[in-house]
């Protein structure tokens, strides 16, 4: 992958006042404290016995055509943030307004408007694209279905234009799912999600199933696809290089809930929470300039239960700070702004941990 700026706007000009770090514009998306509890059944009756606190207590903002970068380790609650938005899955708490409008209040055809403009792109569209229809016939379908192409000739032109909007070619209609490699087939899923015009994607691992060169130019065309089109993005990523690459801001999360969020170059270069500098420091560095020669942080312990998350601070048993003290095992720490546009949920922010 070529380095280079955030696309949209400047990753370092996205201060506002308001305090959550987002850029100038309008809001797209608006999320306040977004709470998914899944139900774990147990005993001979498979009663719901207890909960997983999977997304607990989600807030941010995205303005149009703004892309946030959304990382944590495994099981951190990304993907059921994403969905939760999406109302894939029904959220246990919170609100999500779209466009100023809170999705609560929907009617059904506000509803189906909104399932038009929420889009996802999963990291492997193989699992969702149907193995017997070609593609050509599944995007027709879609086409249909929402009413975006009155006559078969007007679908055929605007299955083609979506083919090669992706990089794919006109002849690609008539093959089926089997006949593309992982690139290709991330390709269609992304012409599926573009088919009905979305205004904002929930891109979740998009290129983590892809080999590195192709990752690269899946990458490339999401930020072209982003430019043309004004779209705006939730991009769950592992990769922290592939996120910077991709994002205006970028929020780390931890045991369902987001314990940083600064504009892109701000948080690689400046992480505030213990957990954002020991994940930014195993990760391979991209930029020299901008990524300062860290030493490897060492985590041990493991995450706490998300079942039973503890009192405190969730990061407290593996927090390497050397200032960490019983403050932080009592009180649950509050994302708030300790930089002008850039929060961070931890006490003991101004002390370094493993810097330059
Ligand atoms: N349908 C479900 N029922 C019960 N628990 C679930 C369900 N989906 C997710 N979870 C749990 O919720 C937590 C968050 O899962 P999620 O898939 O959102 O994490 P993630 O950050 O996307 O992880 P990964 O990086 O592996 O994709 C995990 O503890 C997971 O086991
Ligand atoms: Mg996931």
């Amino acid at each position: 992958m070529t380095s280079g700026e955030p696309n949209v706007t400047s990753a370092s000009d996205g201060k506002t006042a308001e305090g959550n770090g987002a850029l100038d514009g309008e809001v797209l998306l608006d999320v306040q404290d977004l709470k998914k509890y899944f139900p774990v059944h147990g005993g001979v009756l498979g009663r719901s016995v207890a909960q997983v606190r999977a997304v607990d207590g989600v807030s941010f903002r995205l303005r149009r055509g703004e892309t946030l970068g959304l990382v944590g380790e495994s099981g951190c609650g990304k993907s059921t943030t994403g969905r939760t938005i999406l109302r894939l899955i029904e959220p246990t708490g919170g609100r999500v307004l779209f466009e100023g409008q809170d999705l609560e209040g929907f009617d059904r055809a506000q509803f189906i408007a909104f399932r038009r403009s929420a889009q996802i792109v999963f990291q492997d569209p193989y699992g969702s694209l149907n193995p017997r229809m070609t593609v050509g016939s599944m995007l027709a379908e879609i086409l249909k279905v929402h009413g975006l192409a009155e006559t078969r000739v007007d679908r055929l032109a605007r299955v083609r234009e979506l083919l090669e909007m992706v990089g794919l070619h006109a002849e690609h209609a008539g093959r089926y799912p089997h006949e593309f490699s992982g690139g290709q087939r991330q390709r269609i899923g992304i012409a599926r999600a573009l088919a009905v015009e979305p205004k904002f994607i929930v891109l979740d691992e998009p290129v983590s199933a892809l080999d590195v060169s192709v990752q690269a130019q899946v990458i490339n065309l999401l930020r072209d696809l982003q430019n043309e089109l004004g779209l705006t993005y939730l991009f769950i990523a592992h990769d922290l290089a592939v996120v910077e690459y991709m994002s205006d801001r970028v929020a780390v999360m931890y045991l369902g809930k987001i314990v940083e969020m600064a504009a892109a170059q701000e948080l690689y270069r400046n992480p505030l929470h213990p957990y954002t500098s020991a994940l930014l420091s195993a990760a391979p560095r991209r930029d020299p300039k901008t990524a300062p020669n860290r030493q490897r942080i060492r985590l041990s312990g493991d995450v706490p239960s998300p079942i039973r998350p503890p009192a405190g601070c969730p990061f407290y048993a593996r927090c390497p700070h050397p200032g960490k003290d019983e403050e932080c095992q009592r009180a649950l720490p509050v994302l708030e702004e300790k930089e002008p546009g850039h929060l961070a949920a931890c006490c003991k922010h101004s002390m370094a941990v493993g810097g330059a």
